[in-house]
């Protein structure tokens, strides 16, 4: 099938690849193709487009540099810091998190509680939306980390995330709040600091980029260890040899669709309405 005999509405799964981000991947390929780590030119060409990529996403989202660290997508950043922070083999520690999360986060938290630690859900209600209040309830002492998601891939719902943060830290104030953003890029432009998000899940495919990349944004206070082990890549926190090609495909996306918002983000409210 070409791509023009059908109109494609199933951009929530994943979306084409943009012209720019495509055009990018390839002359990414053809001249930094190097591997990012070496002490050639080359390799400090690979480094230097890898470090320019950092430094264009972490500048979207009003973050630093040093708190993104490229990942194969958002099911990995989503493991990364839920699963981190619940090895002090203390039992009693917790995980609060909502029960219409996207399988990336749910499935890390039967991991929690595979491995012996508490897991609570907040409820949604009949609409798919989880109150604040609802959320906050379920947070006590011994929560290392709360997760909720900004936008419902499903259901689309946005949820509370900039109300939950606003409080969190007044119920405990060492619970990390995650948050899987990987939809919610896609309608609302988010300054992570100001949201109080301390960690998030970002990925590629969903904004136009190629599949297989995303990002963790980690705040810098916290240093979580590496999720894999081998390599010292990505500021020493995840093994293994860098994609630099499909990050900086994944900038040119990410750039491209976060300047054209509100024109991209109208167009989708259009064409509901029309169909
Ligand atoms: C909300 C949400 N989180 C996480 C993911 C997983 O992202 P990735 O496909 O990059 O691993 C998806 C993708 O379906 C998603 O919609």
């Amino acid at each position: 099938m070409k791509n023009q005999d059908y109109l494609y509405l199933d951009h929530a799964a994943s979306t084409p690849m943009r012209t720019s981000a495509l055009e990018k991947y390839v002359e990414a390929e053809s001249f930094g193709f190097a591997n990012s780590s070496g002490g050639h030119k080359l390799s400090r060409d690979s480094k230097n487009l890898l470090e320019d990529s950092r430094e264009k996403i972490a500048e979207l989202f009003n973050a630093a540099p040093g708190e993104i660290i490229f990942t194969s997508g958002g099911t990995e950043a989503d493991n990364w810091t839920i699963k981190s922070l619940f090895e002090s083999k203390k039992p009693d520690d917790n995980l609060v998190t909502s029960n219409i999360e996207h399988e990336a986060v749910l499935a890390s938290a039967e991991w929690v509680s595979i491995n012996g630690y508490q897991t609570k859900y907040a409820k949604s209600d009949e609409n798919g939306f989880v109150s604040k209040d609802e959320f906050l309830n379920q947070i006590d002492d011994n929560t290392k980390v709360a997760s909720l998601m900004w936008g419902n891939n499903e259901t689309g719902v946005i949820q509370p995330v900039k109300d939950v943060s606003k409080e969190i830290k007044s119920v405990n104030s060492s619970t990390l709040f995650h948050s899987d953003v990987v939809q919610g890029i896609i309608s609302d432009s988010i300054d992570f600091h100001r949201n109080g998000i301390e960690s998030a899940a970002i990925s590629a495919h969903k904004i136009g980029g190629p599949k297989g990349v995303g990002a963790m944004f980690i705040n810098n206070k916290y240093k979580l260890p590496s999720f894999l082990h081998g390599g010292k890549q990505e500021l020493e926190r995840r093994a293994g040899t860098v994609d630099v090609p499909g990050i900086a495909a994944f900038a040119t996306a990410l750039e491209e669709q976060q300047s054209r918002f509100d024109e991209e983000v109208g167009l989708m409210k259009n064409e509901r309405t029309i169909f």
